[in-house]
């Protein structure tokens, strides 16, 4: 009987159904012992949001700073044939109660030497936030093993409006009765179960290496290429903001108002007016760099990782180097990465 530990956290239950529907034939091949641990914060989320609420977990999110959290009951000394980490994505970011694990001692004991498969439930952003995911795993010196990502399929500015009528309502029906229905399609969490049996193969097979190479045909993540350029770009404005409100007092600081208010301004500003641009100028640069733009999206579909792309990870101190060859394939040559950032 292999065993599998599942780490994760979801606020509304989407994640929760995602991580169900990927590892149900797991559950059904009575072959896995499936260990579940759901993160739980010490002082919950609210849901639905607040605006300044929805505002105010921006900048320790971005900074990485993570939350109390409720004893974890796993056993972290225990072997497992492989790990499952599941988040979600709060500004460009795995969420805080996420980070607050992969910062933890038991992240860091659990996964030592063993392969790590993420899953990603988000709106369409994850590049960001998956490079400093990955840059924790392979600190705690974890293999990275597959990658799946479930997003909206809905257009960026009407996505935006639907997510935000969401967070802000609780209420994920078309909103107006004219923008697309909220989240992550019923179709696309069902069908999510397909990969399951490739991570039931390479768990019983404990051959990981191969299996991001047979998560891709499947459909397991779609790279936007004008997301990179906008992602990078926006994530190095983010620090910038970050630190302009963390100077007015930490979570929840009365004093922190006026500057989230203007932030709400700048976050409207970018996804309207910043987005669409980067869209166009990605459209220009994707036929001047089309090699360059190309190879990145590789590198992020084959959940490769290289320190030198992720201007945000966390501190080099935190990041070991993995002993030779216990990072599977998935580690790429930072300088021919290096050579191909835009
Ligand atoms: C505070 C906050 C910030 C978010 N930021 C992003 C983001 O930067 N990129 C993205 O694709 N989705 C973002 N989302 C959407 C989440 O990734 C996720 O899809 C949604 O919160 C539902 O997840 P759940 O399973 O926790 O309920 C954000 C959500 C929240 C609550």
């Amino acid at each position: 009987m292999k065993k599998l530990l599942v780490v994760y956290y979801s606020q509304t239950g989407q994640l929760t159904r995602i991580v169900d529907s990927v590892l149900k034939p797991l559950a059904d091949s009575g072959q896995v012992q499936l260990v579940f641990e759901q993160l739980r914060p010490r002082t919950p989320y609210p849901f639905p949001w607040t605006a300044l609420e929805f505002t105010d977990v921006f900048p320790e999110s971005l900074q990485q700073r993570g939350c109390p959290l409720e004893p974890l009951q796993f056993d972290p000394d225990a072997h497992y044939d492989g790990i499952i980490l599941a988040y979600q994505v709060w500004y460009l970011s795995p969420s805080i109660p996420i980070a607050a694990f992969l910062q933890s001692p038991e992240a860091a004991r659990v996964m030592r030497n063993r392969p790590v498969t993420t899953i990603i439930g988000c709106r369409n952003m994850w590049l960001q936030a998956h490079e400093k995911v990955k840059a924790a795993i392979v600190g705690h010196q974890g293999r990275l093993a597959g990658n799946i990502v479930l997003q909206d399929n809905a257009p960026n500015l009407l996505g935006v409006i639907s997510i935000t009528a969401w967070m802000l309502t609780g209420r994920k029906d078309p909103f107006l009765k004219i923008f697309p229905k909220a989240g992550i399609s019923d179709d696309d969490i069902v069908n999510a179960a397909r990969f399951g049996p490739i991570l039931l193969n390479a768990l019983h097979n404990d051959r990981w290496d191969d299996v991001q190479s047979e998560l891709i045909p499947r459909g397991a993540v779609r790279v936007v290429p004008s997301y990179i350029l906008f992602e990078q770009r926006i994530s190095k404005i983010f620090a910038v903001w970050a630190k302009f409100i963390g100077r007015q007092g930490g979570a929840k600081a009365p004093a922190r108002k006026p500057r989230l208010r203007l932030f709400i301004g700048y976050l409207f500003t970018a996804i309207f007016l910043i987005a669409p641009l980067a869209t166009m100028v990605t459209f220009v640069l994707q036929h001047l760099k089309h090699d360059k733009i190309r190879s990145l999206v590789t590198y992020f579909e084959k959940n490769s990782y290289n320190a030198g792309l992720c201007g945000h990870c966390p501190p080099a101190s935190a990041v070991h180097k993995p002993p030779a060859g216990s990072a599977g394939s998935n580690h790429t040559n930072p300088r021919s990465i290096r050579k191909s950032a835009i």
